[in-house]
């Protein structure tokens, strides 16, 4: 079968750009990277795009008379690379309800923390403050409002006595690398679909009896 072609859309240093890039070296990867959009130039993730020999655009926001503007560049750099899935990985613009309306769900975003908790920024810092036991990390299909929209894939960890933002944050991000993959996977075998506000994921049944009986407790005791 095709794979399903991926636009993804960077500002930064693309560490999340990289699994996905990791995960589709394996041809059985249900999914490949047809493109990689920045809206900075020179940032770490296009060299990565570029080693691994995906084709890069650079669409600058300043260079844009306006968001629209802006946007309309994007979708015209997407559709010349078929793209049918577009992956926000640390892509650091807020995106208009037309552009997101235009991809709508055909659009997703990693997040560092267990959504709806903590959108927005400095998630980690705000996780030490709030005192929760567990954090961790969200894939979701995006809507018009920051960090809201469909939940594919979550990944949990606790939040441990003595962490820093920067401990937890490497943690997370671990599971980010991890989820993201997962994520896109289901998506490109259409066993993530949304219904409502929700995405049904089917899994086989064995996965469903592991997950049913899963229990984290933290602290252990
Ligand atoms: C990640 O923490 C992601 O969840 C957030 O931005 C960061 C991007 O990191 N949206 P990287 O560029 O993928 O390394």
């Amino acid at each position: 079968m095709a794979r399903l072609k991926l636009g993804v859309l960077i500002s930064g240093r693309g560490s999340n750009l990289q699994a996905l890039i990791d995960a589709a070296a394996d041809p059985a990867f249900p999914a490949q990277i047809a493109v990689v959009i920045s809206n900075i130039a020179d940032v770490q993730g296009l060299a990565r795009a570029q080693a691994a020999g995906i084709p890069t655009a650079v669409v600058d926001h300043k260079a844009h008379d306006g968001r629209p503007a802006f946007e309309s560049a994007l979708t015209e750099a997407l559709d010349a690379h078929q793209v049918r899935l577009v992956c926000l990985a640390g892509f650091m613009r807020l995106l208009t309800k037309g552009f997101v309306d235009h991809w709508r769900d055909r659009i997703i975003n990693i997040h560092p923390s267990l959504l709806p908790a903590f959108k927005g920024l400095n998630t980690h810092e705000r996780v030490l403050d709030s005192g929760v036991k567990f954090t961790g990390c969200t894939v979701h299909f995006v809507r018009a409002e920051m960090d809201e929209g469909p939940i594919v894939v979550q990944g949990a960890i606790p939040v441990l006595s003595g962490d820093t933002p920067d401990s937890l944050g490497a943690r997370v991000l671990a599971v980010e690398h991890r989820i993201y993959p997962l994520a896109v996977k289901l998506v490109a075998e259409g066993r993530a679909r949304v219904v409502g506000n929700a995405v049904r994921v089917d899994m086989p049944d064995g996965d469903h009896d592991t997950a049913a009986q899963t229990v984290v407790i933290n602290p252990a005791g």
